[in-house]
């Protein structure tokens, strides 16, 4: 509760429908030095569908000075209006009418980065959820959907580009001859109604790479992708992968764009990655900008993905979009599925599926056993900025991913295509979702929709017998309390397997000799049975048919057994991991030699490198070591330090065990020059691991290797890296290499995030003293989100033993960090909150000097930041 006040709570149980529609919404956006005028004429109509019939009609609004306000075309008097606490209510008002507003805002002022505001010289807007209402009045609630025509006016030199939704219809110059000379204006009718929170309006001096895509039916559609001038020749790879996107959604989903035109712009200041506006999408640069000079291959295939994403909400979230902030997982889960799934098909699926459950696993899950544990279709929020979560997006969109195994692929699209033709123009719900692929399937998956109401990371215990020919598998699940949910039911769990024989080879599970299945657990415990010829080794939850932490009793030569012979890239992943976690259990725990621990091993990743060209990609994650984060949360109490130790020991032993194999594959691995395609990102990957394990060991001649490829680096991928592992295994050469990255890179803003975040990312506690000196570098800037994650939110998020040092030095920071960005930023601040999600698995020191930390800046934290402190906090 904010200042012992009453929380404001949203409840999905008090929906009700809007008490007006408005079929029309005009806009009059007028660009001024200072200040920017927004004239907004709505067509309002009472909805039918509200029987208790409102006479008054109430509207949204934040930051706004209203200048003026009539009805039908007559000024209101003040006695027929409230404006107050956010809401404008005018009394008692006709059936049908036109409500004509005049207000003036600030987007200079506006850095929070919601609404409209300026960024690097350009005028942009950030609409969802609920940032239109800094903007001008209006019913901001995305089952309202309206028909927008947008005039845009501004000075012409300063802003030539003058953008927004849908299709430009008209343009001129402005003909007020008081002294305004040079202003001009271009209007934008957007066809398609939609929520106002996928407006957008853009006023800036950009540049453009142009293109085309014609489609399916034959429509040419103009492609337009602007950056700033510098930025023009960062732009080719999106283009490349707006392309494909285009092509696949028509094939996989047969979905067609249906404007004339779609424009991407990169803007500097961006609290999210990028944003679906309509016909407008308006990306973070670090999302959409890419060349290979000073572009990661990581972020490289992050852009593919975003930009894909964005795209492909033009049906999952624009045509068809969610009733209320509630079912937000309808549009972001499903989004996030479609985007994984043209991810594997333009990549290494194999690959890309254990990226995907890795991150799940490593976020996601910690998220669902903590104190900000949610549904994915949440009943209550206070804030719903704080509900864009790994459980809305990355469970959810595992949630859709069970319901495309359980239909299959074809059920799966005539599914999806009822959905978009029964739902096309409408604002829905999750529901609606399931209820296509239940009349699709003919299936009741009334069980299943328990995924989306209930929180928690559901545990399936495994256990197996096998008697006189016979292997009986008994599975049983639960699920543990979360905030606010004692009590949890079975759900539907699909477990697809194989069973493996003693050489690896799966057995037939049937007489039509099948090798895989897949079985639905839906009851506490059920058991399933198949004759087989001998004993054999479970292959489980192949792909990670569900999202659930699978407990089974493997021993060793069962996992080396999956991690050499499995066709599943997952479960040979699995099995690594399972295999990297015990090891490391027992020197955390038990107190054994890495070095011991490292032998035992030896074999298995000794088997996985000499196959390693097979497939070097799939070969790195295999040979990557779980995250200090992700050994930590299988180990009470949370002790970082400790982890540090034992994480570091092992792969030094590993690095200095291997040392021949890692020098080998350094060599052979590296190629002649710069390559984009997979292959080559691939073999760089693997190279880079093999260079980083080098660095760990201080191996023989090592630093001056490194200071080489850093030198002679054919793209980012190796400058960084190399970087990267001079500077966190404080090798000769580094702090010099770190002078000269700034100084060649200074005017490159994505790079510079990079050289933070290495700094950032070194473990140990003296890191913290070192990001506070960052937070003063000239460069450092509260205002800019993504340089405030690289160096805050990597220290936070990706550095356990620095941010929890037992001096409380990196607790004081944090305090310190959000009591600063707080009164900038609040969405942002906010998320960096959840940073201290693990306060109560924290050894009881640092539990003690986290909450006091934190209690300090609870004092006078906005909306945004309080909700998160107090879910922590447990206030
Ligand atoms: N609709 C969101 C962007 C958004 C979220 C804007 C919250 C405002 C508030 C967009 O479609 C999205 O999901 N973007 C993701 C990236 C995507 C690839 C998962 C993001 O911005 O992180
Ligand atoms: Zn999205």
């Amino acid at each position: 509760m904010r200042d012992g006040s009453p929380a404001n709570v949203t409840r999905l149980a008090d929906y009700l429908p809007p008490a007006y529609l408005v079929p029309r919404t005009h806009l009059d956006v007028d660009i001024r030095d200072g200040h920017t005028l927004v004239t907004a004429t709505l067509t309002l109509e009472r909805n039918p569908a509200r029987d208790d019939r409102p006479e008054d009609l109430v509207l949204d609004g934040e930051h706004l000075e209203l200048l003026s306000l009539s009805l039908d075309g007559a000024a209101l008097p003040a006695s027929r209006y409230r404006e107050a606490d956010g809401r404008l209510t005018v009394f008692s008002v006709p059936e049908r009418f036109e409500l004509t507003s005049v207000v003036r805002i600030e987007p200079e002022k506006n850095t929070a980065l919601e609404g409209l505001y300026r960024s690097n010289g350009m005028y942009c807007t950030q609409c969802e959820a609920e940032g239109f209402r800094r903007i001008t009045w209006f019913p901001d609630r995305p089952d309202v959907l309206s028909r927008f025509t947008t005039t845009v006016r501004a000075d012409r030199e300063h802003y030539p580009l003058l953008l927004s939704n849908g299709n430009p219809v008209a343009s001129g110059e402005e003909s007020e001859g008081d002294g305004q000379g040079g202003r001009h204006w271009v209007t934008w009718e957007d066809p398609f109604p939609k929520p106002c929170y996928l407006f957008a309006l853009v006023a800036g001096d950009l540049a453009c790479l142009k293109d085309t895509f014609t489609t399916a039916s034959g429509r040419q559609v103009a492609l337009h992708l602007y950056a700033e001038h510098r930025d023009l020749d960062k732009l080719d790879h999106a283009m490349v992968s707006l392309k494909k996107a285009m092509a696949w959604d028509e094939r996989v989903y047969g979905r067609e764009y249906d404007l004339d035109i779609f424009q991407i712009v990169a803007v500097s200041h961006f609290n999210m990655g990028a944003m679906e506006n309509k016909g407008l999408n308006i990306f973070n640069t670090a999302c959409v900008l890419a060349h290979p000079a000073t572009t990661t291959d990581a972020a490289f295939e992050r852009v593919e993905s975003v930009v894909a994403h964005e795209y492909f909400h033009n049906w999952s979230g624009n045509r068809v979009t969610c009733r209320d902030w509630f079912q937000l997982s309808l549009k972001e889960g499903f989004t996030v599925f479609r985007d994984q799934e043209f991810s594997s098909d333009m990549n290494s699926r194999a690959v890309v599926r254990v990226e995907n459950v890795n991150f799940l696993v490593n976020h996601q899950f910690p998220e669902d056993q903590g104190p900000l544990a949610h549904p994915v279709r949440p009943a209550q929020y206070q804030k719903i900025d704080n509900f864009y979560t790994l459980t809305v997006y990355e469970k959810g969109a595992e949630v859709v991913r069970m319901q495309h195994e359980l239909l299959g692929a074809e059920d799966f699209r005539r599914a999806t295509d009822l959905y978009f033709e029964r739902f096309d123009g409408q604002a829905v719900t999750c529901d609606d979702f399931v209820t296509c692929m239940e009349e699709v399937s003919g299936r009741d998956l009334s069980g299943f929709k328990r995924w989306y109401s209930q929180a928690g990371t559901p545990i399936v215990r495994a256990e197996d017998t096998y008697v006189d020919g016979l292997y009986s598998l008994t599975l049983s699940q639960h699920t543990p309390a979360t905030p606010g949910q004692a009590d949890k039911q079975p759900l539907m769990i699909p477990v697809k397997l194989a069973l493996l024989d003693p050489r690896g080879k799966p057995l037939a599970l049937n007489d039509q000799g099948d090798t895989e299945t897949v079985v639905i657990l839906e009851r506490a415990t059920q058991t399933f049975s198949f004759p087989l010829p001998v004993k054999p080794t479970p292959s489980l939850l192949r792909g990670f048919s569900a999202p659930v932490i699978l407990r089974y009793d493997f021993d060793e030569t069962q996992l080396q057994t999956l991690l050499a012979h499995d066709s599943d890239g997952f479960c040979r992943w699995d099995a690594a991991q399972r295999l990297y976690f015990s090891a490391l259990s027992r020197i955390i725990e038990q107190g054994e030699s890495a070095e011991q621990q490292l032998e035992r091993l030896r074999p298995a990743l000794e088997g996985v490198i000499r196959r390693a060209a097979e497939d070097p990609a799939q070969a790195a994650l295999l040979l990557t070591l779980p995250t200090e984060t992700a050994i930590g949360d299988r180990h009470a109490p949370l002790d970082p330090a400790r982890v540090h130790r034992a994480a570091h020991a092992f792969k030094v032993a590993l690095g200095r065990a291997l040392d021949e194999d890692w020098r080998r594959l350094a060599e052979s691995l590296r190629e002649p020059e710069y390559r984009a395609d997979g292959d080559a990102m691939g073999k760089r990957r693997l190279r880079m691991l093999a260079l980083s394990y080098l660095g760990l060991a201080k191996a023989d001649g090592i630093a001056d290797d490194l200071q080489r490829t850093f030198r002679d680096a054919s793209c980012m991928t190796e400058e960084i890296g190399a970087l990267g592992i001079l500077v966190s295994n404080g090798l000769d050469g580094a702090e010099t290499a770190l002078e000269q990255f700034a100084e060649r890179w200074r005017d490159e803003a994505l790079v510079m995030d990079q050289w933070f975040a290495v700094q950032a990312a070194v473990p140990g506690p003296a890191t913290v003293a070192r990001v506070k000196a960052l937070m003063s570098h000239p460069d450092f800037e509260w205002t800019l989100p993504n340089r405030v994650r690289a160096l805050i939110g990597t220290l936070v998020n990706g550095n356990p033993s620095a941010f929890h040092a037992e001096d409380g030095s990196g607790h004081r920071l944090f305090a310190e960090a959000l009591k600063t960005l707080d009164a900038i930023n609040p969405q942002i601040a906010a998320r960096l909150g959840n940073g201290a999600a693990r306060l109560d698995r924290l050894r009881e020191d640092l539990s003690t000097s986290l909450r006091t930390a934190l209690s300090e800046v609870r004092e006078g934290a906005s909306a945004n930041l309080a909700e998160v402190l107090d879910r922590i906090l447990g206030a």
